[in-house]
């Protein structure tokens, strides 16, 4: 088998990982480990922006504040803090690494609106923000001579004191690194580091409906729960409320910039709905939106609603939007300075996820979490537009000058080699396809945007019987990357189900048909 060995090992690169290795790289050597080529990831479509105090007309106490607000009580004070204040440093970080964010005439920063801000705050890169990040970052690490990242590698699990064979010198959780499938070549491989970062994004492909890329099936969360690390806050699965309408294609998000930008909500009779639902109307918090979208959707019986532009000025919004304007256009022949544009709501993002603390540490020695894998607390039961870039920035920011503050701890280690003997080499696609497609079904319909307590036991019963199925083929089986994502859904839908059982109250963006209220008794989070 073959060894890798490095001092700081990233699994994901988006803006978590990439930020962290670049935080780390004059230091040591770092592996960047990424399941399909390096750009692919949730950072590259991020579209509206990242939220951050620069402007004369806000504070950190607002954007605290709103924070707090979307977050229904369940934000972690001190981490949002630290969000907030250290944001426009990390914004810094960014710009002097060449990320150009939009400017007006005069060269200010041209700050957009989102839902839950209440002013203008959001820095963007026309409407293809996270595309622009991602490309930077990545340019720089690639050129970094400490820095060598590993395209199409799939990370299988943790090598923790369980796999290590002198493990008697460890009465405590500990990471050594992670086994991983060489997807070319279908060889498992070790690499070894003394410190861990976990950044492999988020889950919400385990729904059939969802914004995100192939990638996002959430292993990172996954690897660390069966390691044992603790996990919290899976039932906060953020929908976002306006991803287009269009079964035939590839997930597409119509940015909620849109709406901060005067776009109109209306159902399938041209009613404007969102007055009826509440006072910020479309600039509601997203949970708030989402909701309204699924009830109008399920009172009329239509497949969508729709996101009126056509009342702005044409050249305005195609300026503005350029990239929502043409993919409107190749894909639906729409032109959305004229027509309207049918959106949907679809999972979006995952608010709980690996706990760590305030420096991105986990529950296990060496291993650091970071980016939407990761709950630092920032969220609470709702994020708020636009952190999400933001949280990745800054905590991996806090978690690698964590790591710098003392050399890796050299634990002395002997790694066996992946055991694969007896296993069959069948590829049963049909029942990897199957079983995905079931398990994304059962998501969407039971665990979905309003819950209740008997479609989440008859969801747990479903998951229950594929996780058994799946475990019992994974052991027969040799591994792939199907396989090992497929796992991983199963797990993650087990996370989100249980968490969502447990929760017997109506909190963000957990809505229980059975208890639609608050309630002080679930003022906490749920850990796993
Ligand atoms: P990602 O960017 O998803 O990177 C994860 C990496 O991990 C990838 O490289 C992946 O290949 C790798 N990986 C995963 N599993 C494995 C494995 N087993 N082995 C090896 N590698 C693995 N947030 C905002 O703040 N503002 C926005 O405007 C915004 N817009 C969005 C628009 C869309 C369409 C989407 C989907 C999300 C948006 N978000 C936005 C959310 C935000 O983009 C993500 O939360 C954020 O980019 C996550 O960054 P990350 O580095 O944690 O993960
Ligand atoms: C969007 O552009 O609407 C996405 C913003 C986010 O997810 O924070």
């Amino acid at each position: 088998m073959k060894r890798i060995k490095t001092d700081y090992l990233v699994i994901g690169s988006g803006i978590a990982g990439l930020t962290f290795a670049l935080k780390v790289a004059d230091h040591g050597t770092v592996a960047i480990l990424t399941k399909k080529t390096a750009g692919e990831s949730n950072t590259r479509y991020a579209q509206g922006g990242i939220a951050a105090v620069t402007s004369e007309d806000d504070q950190f106490e607002y954007h605290f504040r709103d924070t707090l607000k979307a977050g229904a009580d369940l934000c972690h004070e001190d981490a949002v803090r630290i969000l907030v204040n250290e944001g426009p440093d990390r914004i810094k970080d960014l710009v002097s690494w060449g990320v150009k964010f939009s400017r007006d005439d005069a060269k200010n920063l041209d700050l957009a609106r989102e839902g839950g801000h209440r002013v203008k705050r959001i820095l963007h890169a026309s409407d293809m923000t996270g595309d622009e990040i991602e490309k930077t970052l990545l340019d720089k690490a690639v050129n970094h001579p400490n820095v060598q990242i590993f395209e199409n590698y799939t990370a299988i699990d943790l090598i923790t004191e369980h796999q290590v064979l002198d493990n008697l010198q460890f009465a405590f959780n500990v990471c050594f690194g992670v086994y991983a499938l060489n997807n070319v070549t279908c060889e498992v491989e070790a690499f070894r580091a003394d410190y861990i970062l976990m950044a492999g994004g988020g889950a919400s492909r385990v729904y059939l409906h969802t914004t995100n890329p192939e990638i996002a099936t959430g292993d990172g969360i996954a690897m660390a729960y069966r390691a044992g690390t603790k996990i919290a806050n899976m039932e906060f699965i953020q929908f976002h409320p306006t991803a287009l309408y269009d079964p035939e294609h590839e997930p597409f998000l119509i940015s909620e910039a849109l709406r901060g930008f005067g776009g109109i909500l209306r159902n399938g009779r041209g009613e404007r709905f969102m007055t009826k639902y509440d006072e910020a109307k479309e600039l509601a918090p997203r949970d708030i939106v989402a909701r309204a979208i699924d009830s109008e959707m399920k009172q009329s019986g239509e497949k969508c609603v729709f996101l009126d532009m056509t009342g702005l000025p044409a050249t305005d919004v195609k300026n503005r939007f350029p990239n929502i304007y043409r993919h409107c256009k190749k894909y639906l022949d729409l032109d959305i300075t004229r027509n309207m544009i049918p959106v949907v709501p679809a999972a979006h993002y995952v608010c709980g996820g690996i706990m760590t603390n305030l420096n991105g540490q986990t529950s296990m020695h060496n291993l650091l979490a970071s980016g939407e894998n990761a709950h630092t607390g920032v969220h609470g039961a709702n994020r708020l537009a636009s952190n999400s870039l933001l949280e990745a920035v800054v905590f991996s920011h806090r978690a690698a000058m964590k790591v710098l503050q003392k050399p890796g701890p050299q634990f002395k280690v002997t790694i066996p080699d992946w055991d694969d003997s007896g296993v069959e080499n069948d590829e049963e696609w049909g029942v990897l396809r199957h079983n995905r497609i079931e398990i994304q079904t059962i998501m969407w319909d039971y665990v979905g945007i309003v819950r209740s307590k008997n479609h989440l036991i008859r969801a747990m019963r479903r998951i229950n019987l594929l996780y058994d199925e799946i475990e019992d083929y994974y052991k027969r089986t040799r591994v792939s990357k199907g396989l090992l994502e497929l796992r991983n859904m199963t797990t993650i839908a087990y996370l989100i189900t249980r968490s969502a059982l447990s929760r017997e109250e109506s909190r963000g963006l957990h809505y229980r048909t059975d208890f639609p209220r608050k309630q002080e008794k679930f003022h906490k989070d749920t850990v796993i």
